[in-house]
């Protein structure tokens, strides 16, 4: 006799939504033989009820509001693929979670944000709230680090996390062309939002990077820790120096163990050429952990799109239907540790500066006196060529240097006359 289905409540039927239906169709057997019972959608929400989904809704219940859905009694779980940090998606879970009933959502930015709040309602409700889905789509780096590192203290998770980034900075260095015209491909391409602040703006990896944080360091969520820089002020001419100093530039999440705390942060980083993160180009993302006894893993693969994100999805609805139970943030809420967050003028590290400059005597001095003054010291110094009285590109690379230092020179030298745009910063990464 076939045991009993898990009967699923599907809150959006987008890109996420029906690549679950579809997923859940095409490879039924499979998927009843690994969760032990057959897993069907019963329900499902979404706005525009006669828009074409391209798959026969016919027998499911339709619900108009997806709050209706949340409470329909007949369902054993409710995936929200919705989307966005407030409401419907927010009061949803909510409402699902305190009456007892799991909840699957792909909704990063909404973890991120309201992360604590949910696992408390999900532990009240005694209860699972799964979201594989959330972080790099089709890696399984939710599962790898709640429970494959479960044993490990974890030093540092450092990762590409928003495919659209990496598609526009990867297509930089590979053509030499200026980020608004790759932006602008990108959407034609359906790479890129119309709206493509939250991507560009490091705000979507940044949602990201704060979940695997608590993840990795056992602490409680919390997005306003970690620091963001964007990638709009990359050029195409810091692309090329790179290049000639053997890095590559990626949007980086990282979120490091230091002696003072929890440091999180994104930003556009120069990666040595021949570490592994430095060859994942396009719309590819990948996550390097490192733990302490487990040592460094990277994870690589396609971080959206239906087919990968459902397949997520779909792993923790086979978990869900197996029984197999993990708290949110891999240990209970009040288990967690409040580690503090380190603030970004503590960080320690290489940096990469780009002067636009008028080539004329003491310029160069002026600078270095700059640097010398606020303690920073030069590993390396490139200027091609002489323009007398032109303007011409310098690059300084430093030794190691506490942020907050690079900050006062920084300052120092914007004011400069011979200065003549504002520098470009870059930070340098080891992979
Ligand atoms: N797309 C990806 O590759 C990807 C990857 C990882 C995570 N995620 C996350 O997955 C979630 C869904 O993303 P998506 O790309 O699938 O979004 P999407 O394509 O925009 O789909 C959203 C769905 O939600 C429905 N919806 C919106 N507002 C609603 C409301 N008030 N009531 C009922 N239904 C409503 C929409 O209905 P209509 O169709 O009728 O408009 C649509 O079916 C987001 O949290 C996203 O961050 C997406």
């Amino acid at each position: 006799m076939t045991a009993r289905p898990l009967s699923v409540g599907l809150a959006g039927l987008g890109t996420v939504g029906g690549g679950v239906l579809r997923l859940l169709r095409d490879n039924a057997a499979l998927v009843t033989a690994r969760a032990g019972r057959p897993i069907t959608v019963a329900a499902v929400s979404a706005r525009n009820r006669g828009r074409d989904r391209g798959a026969d809704l016919a027998g499911l219940r339709w619900y108009d509001d997806p709050m209706t859905l949340a409470a329909d009694p007949a369902l054993d779980v409710v995936v929200e693929v919705i989307g966005g940090a407030g409401d419907p998606a927010r009061a949803l879970i909510m409402a699902a979670l305190r009456a007892g009933r799991p909840v699957i959502t792909a909704n990063k930015a909404l973890l991120a944000l309201h992360g604590a709040e949910l696992a408390a309602a999900a532990e009240a409700g005694g209860t699972v709230l799964a979201f594989e889905a959330a972080v790099a789509g089709g890696i399984p780096v939710i599962k790898v680090l709640r429970e494959s590192f479960a044993g490990n203290r974890v030093r540092r998770v450092a990762g590409i996390l928003n495919g659209t980034c990496n598609y526009i900075l990867s297509t930089m260095a590979e053509r030499g062309r200026e980020f608004a015209d790759v932006l602008a491909d990108a959407q034609k391409l359906g790479y890129a939002e119309s709206d493509p602040s939250f991507d560009i703006d490091g705000i979507d990896a940044a949602h990201k990077l704060a979940i695997l944080a608590a993840l990795a360091f056992g602490r409680p969520i919390r997005f306003d820790d970690v620091h963001i820089e964007g990638i709009r002020d990359v050029s195409a001419l810091d692309q090329a120096f790179a290049r000639e100093l053997g890095y590559r530039i990626k949007l980086l999440g990282i979120a490091r163990q230091t002696e003072a705390g929890i440091e999180s942060r994104v930003h556009p980083c120069m990666i040595p050429e021949a570490v592994p993160l430095a060859r994942v180009d396009g719309v590819y993302n990948a996550v390097v952990i490192e733990g302490d006894f487990a040592g460094r893993v990277m994870l690589e693969g396609r971080g959206a799109g239906a087919g990968p994100t459902a397949s997520s999805v779909v792993s923790d609805l086979i978990d869900l239907a197996r029984g197999r139970k993990t708290p949110v943030w891999g240990a209970d809420s009040p288990l967690l540790c409040d580690v503090p967050a380190v603030p970004m003028g503590a960080h320690t590290g290489a940096y990469y500066l780009r002067l636009m400059v008028v080539d004329q005597p003491g310029v160069i001095a002026d600078v270095t006196c700059a640097l010398r003054d606020a303690g920073v010291s030069l590993e390396s110094m490139l200027q091609h060529g002489r323009s007398p009285g032109e303007a011409v590109p310098i690059v300084l690379v430093t030794h190691d240097t506490r942020e907050a230092q690079m900050r006062a020179a920084l300052d120092r030298i914007e004011r400069l006359e011979s200065v003549l745009e504002r520098p470009s910063l870059i930070r340098i990464e080891h992979g």
